[in-house]
């Protein structure tokens, strides 16, 4: 069989692409920073075999008709909501993702970004780089205790699982919302399975790790927040198209709830003269989840192993569509 075709959609690193080079006739793009043109992505994607992208490409049913040779698209993420799956099944072509070797690297995160966000780290390092810091006095950068309190995690997949875990070590209460039950976090962990909108109102840390569908856009809209309590604290490390983001704006800027942590937004990047950057109650990070080397090392592993498997083996490993092969 003549060596199938992989189309690259970054630049990565040469070395993980070493142990599969004897299988496969590698292309890629050559900038690390900046996603391929869509016209050069719809150039390359004739001759290839397999393609392995990442969230930033829009894989649209249009784009998988002119795919005529494609068979696989390894997807470097565990959400796949850049990719019209169902068009894929159609065409029979397979689609991956990578489950479980970013969960615990994005539950820290997580829990970064809310302990972070309690405890204002940001504002207070700001305030020394701007000379800020005149004196010690008894309540200057009050945060809130994140020990003791209750979390209320909505989408208990496996990242939310590990979430609850270390929610458990800072002695949180656990409050969940998910499709459906998860008996380890209620038996093992102590968590409270409750409706979204109950969760809402007790929690006092609302944590998103839920999957951008047609069912979670904007899941948590005006009416979400005004549900929260005024000392709640947002926190959504899933996708942004799951907020309606004028109306967290709004909630924050009003005070009905006191603050967010945010890594995901609706439409990425943003830059400064995005509207929850004039707010001070706000801390913001570039959709870092899953970004510490080995992670994103395992992740781009992922991807060359499903292709692999499915060209030589018995099908792809971690398949999203029905077919793994
Ligand atoms: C994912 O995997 O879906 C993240 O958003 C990127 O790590």
């Amino acid at each position: 069989m003549q060596k199938p075709t992989i189309y690259i959609t970054r630049k990565i690193p040469e070395h993980l692409l070493d142990p599969y080079r004897e299988r496969f006739h590698f292309r890629m793009y050559h900038e690390e920073r900046k996603p391929i043109p869509k016209d050069m992505l719809y150039e390359e994607v004739l001759e290839a075999d397999g393609l392995l992208c990442l969230l930033t490409e829009q894989i649209d049913e249009p784009f998988l008709r002119h795919a005529k040779h494609l068979k696989i698209i390894a997807n470097m993420a565990v959400g796949y909501d850049n990719i019209d799956v169902a068009a894929a099944e159609k065409y029979g072509i397979v689609v991956t993702n990578t489950p479980d070797v970013l969960t615990e690297t994005t539950a820290d995160l997580t829990f970064a970004l809310l302990m972070a966000t309690a405890r204002r780290l940001v504002q207070s390092s700001n305030l020394i780089y701007q000379n800020g810091w005149k004196e010690w006095s008894p309540f200057d950068m009050v945060g809130t205790d994140v020990y003791g309190k209750t979390i209320g995690i909505v989408g208990m997949g496996r990242i939310g699982t590990a979430v609850a875990r270390r929610a458990k070590g800072f002695d949180m209460d656990i409050l969940y919302h998910n499709r459906s039950r998860n008996q380890e976090v209620e038996e093992v962990l102590g968590a409270e399975y409750c409706s979204f909108e109950e969760l809402l109102e007790r929690a006092d840390f609302v944590v998103s790790l839920l999957p951008l569908t047609e069912k979670t856009a904007k899941k948590f809209n005006k009416e979400a927040f005004e549900r929260m309590k005024e000392t709640a604290i947002f926190i959504n490390v899933s996708r942004g198209g799951v907020v309606d983001e004028d109306a967290l704006y709004e909630a924050l800027k009003e005070g009905k709830i006191k603050a967010a942590g945010l890594d995901v937004f609706a439409k990425e990047p943003i830059d400064s003269s995005h509207p929850f950057t004039k707010l001070d109650n706000v801390l913001l990070t570039p959709h870092i989840g899953s970004s510490t080397k080995e992670t994103r090392e395992k992740m781009l592993t992922l991807c060359l192993d499903n292709l692999d498997n499915y060209f030589y083996g018995d099908g792809a490993l971690t398949p999203v569509t029905k077919n793994k092969k």
